[in-house]
């Protein structure tokens, strides 16, 4: 697929990276720069950075860089025309419907295995989608949902889909299409292997959810059992095996359909079920998540705070639903700086059973207003299995609920909770806060030595992790002179025509200056055109990383031959230093083997070399 040079510019110029980028990491401004947390790698202080008046970004600690188009394709690992095709869209860009067609066609990816298994699952996911929407063999299961109180238009959404009782459909539908493998079929987790060797459809008799990755491919199914009463044996729902493409500890159940409000919202629910994902979305509440029935991981973790931080945990209202609300809102408080709040929903309801029997009016009010904050959640959770009336266990209680408050960070909310606690139990504020100041000293004492615990292995242990970190070094007179002059000549015509005349023989010292040098050149030859069209035109992204250095600082509108110069110069000298150098080594080996001719000639040219040093 080519898009055509202009469309390419148009849309490089109607979008803005800041729009593109906020999609996916939180951008907060400071000064010029709008800083988040690197998105390529983990990190603790946020030193990804976006430059809106030049429509570029940079990782100062991983280095990573490039205009919007590059950052779509590292963010999704897209080709070129895929990241241009989905700017246009992030960006409600209208295109040509041929190079929309284009872009479809292209997209279930490159002939890699991965590849394949997500084609075997996007066919797979509208085999079963068609026979829930149109065959007969679907119509129990489609009934089955619309009672449920779906809405046509939410199936589709979700492309939910049926597996038949059949045991082999799934099976002759692709074995017909010859267009896999039978091996790659196997990896794909659709089928089971028998005893006598052959093999089945995995899921049957089962109302098939499609699961997708971030970038919206399906890549595995979680089946839910038609008729729960006749197979009492079965398990409620069966999700597919792990595979390469799918990990219960990665996925997080829709989202790539609810990043965007996520990210208008600024905030996301987080459910246990993802039928309740599904209900919420149909009730207009569609900024929410669900694992896949598993507790929540540092790698779910880790995708959510590319998007937000502040979730809602909104679990079952059952012990087990506050148990899970309990260890998940424990994990992000250690894990992450989140804030978290906690919806609980009456009379053992989920979501979904809440939505149905109240309607999505009362839905909406409920979990905008009934929410707690994560400690109030627990000032609750804390009741649980004692009794209050008893001396020895309300003092337990008001203990464990004063070192619950070590966590809370904000002053004023602790105040609320002092007085919560004093108006319940009649006891003077100050003991209270007399009692939570030591807690607090041993709280923090001992998280200092914890803190210097993890440093240390950290130390020992981190080294393999940070290879892909590059050190922050600091830059050079040389580097600094060096990004000075190529900003200059990108952007100014004449800066170019001083350089090649007053300094025919110039060469950058820094090779990887150098090559840009040259490659801006060749472009320029080629095109004329602009520092945007270079980094596309560049193809290794360790120099479009170059450039974005280069391309960073602001050097004012105006330029003299004056600065160039200086540049120049200290460019050049730092050339004769290393010369210097060699010829010093030179002539000590010369002076070993007795070369005298080469020593006398060495001599000069390091006297030259030091008189143009010491030239002003
Ligand atoms: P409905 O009964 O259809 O309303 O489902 P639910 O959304 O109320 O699900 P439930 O609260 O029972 O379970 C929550 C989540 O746990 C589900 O979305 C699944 O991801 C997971 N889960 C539940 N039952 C099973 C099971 O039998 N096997 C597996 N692997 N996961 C399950
Ligand atoms: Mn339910």
């Amino acid at each position: 697929m080519r898009i055509p040079e202009e469309t390419v510019e148009k849309i490089r110029q109607e979008s803005n990276i800041l729009d593109i980028v906020s999609q996916y990491v939180q951008l907060k401004k400071k000064g010029q720069n709008h800083f988040a947390f690197c998105p390529f790698h983990e990190e603790r202080t946020p030193s990804f950075s976006v430059r809106e008046e030049k429509q570029l970004y940079h990782c100062f600690s991983c280095g990573r860089g490039g205009n919007v188009f590059s950052f779509l394709m590292e963010m999704e690992g897209l080709s070129f025309p895929e990241s241009v095709i989905k700017t246009a869209e992030l960006a409600n860009i209208s295109l040509d419907p041929s190079l929309l067609n284009a872009a479809a066609h292209a997209r279930p990816k490159e002939d890699s295995e991965k590849g394949r298994l997500i084609r075997i699952h996007e066919q797979a996911k509208e085999f079963y989608h068609h026979i829930l929407m149109h065959t007969k063999i679907g119509e129990e299961a489609l009934a089955y949902l619309l009672n449920r109180g779906l809405k046509k238009e939410t199936i589709e959404s979700f492309e939910i889909g049926f597996a038949p009782e059949q045991r082999t459909l799934l099976k002759q539908f692709f074995l017909e299409k010859k267009e896999f493998e039978d091996s790659t079929l196997r990896d794909s987790g659709l089928f089971t292997e028998r005893e006598d060797g052959d093999w089945n459809d995995r899921f049957f008799g089962r109302i098939m959810f499609p699961l997708k990755d971030h970038q919206g491919n399906t890549v595995a199914f979680s089946g839910r059992i038609l008729n729960s009463e006749e197979n009492s044996y079965a398990p409620k729902y069966l999700n597919s095996p792990e595979t390469e493409l799918f990990n219960k500890r990665k996925l997080l159940f829709h989202f790539d359909g609810a990043r965007p409000s996520i990210r208008k919202e600024k905030e996301v629910y987080l459910f246990e079920g993802f039928m309740d994902v599904i209900s919420s979305f149909q009730a207009g509440i569609p900024n929410a998540l669900a694992t896949m029935g598993t507790s929540l991981t540092t790698e779910h973790v880790q995708q959510l705070g590319k998007i937000t931080d502040h979730v809602i945990l909104s679990f079952d209202g059952d012990d087990a639903g506050k148990e899970a609300i309990k260890r998940a809102g424990d994990f992000l408080e250690k894990e992450t700086a989140f804030s978290i709040e906690v919806v609980q929903f009456p009379e053992k309801m989920d979501p979904d059973d809440f939505i149905r029997k109240r309607g999505e009016e009362a839905y909406k009010e409920f979990t905008a207003h009934s929410r707690l904050t994560f400690f109030g959640f627990l000032m609750d959770y804390h009741r649980k299995d004692r009794n209050l009336h008893n001396d020895s266990q309300r003092i337990d209680y008001i203990d464990t609920v004063l070192h619950e408050m070590t966590k809370v960070p904000s002053a004023i909310e602790r105040e609320v909770y002092f007085q919560q606690l004093t108006e319940e139990f009649h006891l003077p504020i100050e003991t209270l806060k007399d009692q939570f100041q030591s807690i607090y000293l041993a709280f923090r004492k001992r998280q200092t030595s914890e803190r210097k615990e993890r440093r240390q292995e950290q130390q020992t242990s981190q080294a393999p992790v940070q290879i892909t970190v590059r050190k922050q070094t600091t830059v050079s007179s040389v580097e600094r002179a060096e990004r000075q002059l190529l900003n200059r000549l990108f952007h100014f015509e004449e800066a170019r025509s001083h350089l090649k005349v007053h300094y025919p023989d110039f060469h950058f010292f820094t090779e990887d200056h150098h090559l840009v040098h040259v490659l801006f050149d060749q472009y320029q030859q080629e095109t004329a055109g602009e520092v945007q069209g270079f980094i596309e035109y560049l193809n290794e992204s360790s120099l479009k990383e170059k450039v974005v250095e280069i391309e960073w600082q602001t050097y004012g509108e105006e330029y003299t031959n004056q600065e160039l110069d200086d540049c120049v110069r200290v460019i050049q000298k730092q050339q004769w230093i290393t010369e210097l150098e060699d010829k010093k080594q030179a002539i000590k080996r010369a002076s070993k083997s007795g070369d005298s001719d080469l020593q006398q000639q060495l001599l000069m040219e390091i006297v030259s070399l030091n008189r143009l040093l010491k030239s002003p």
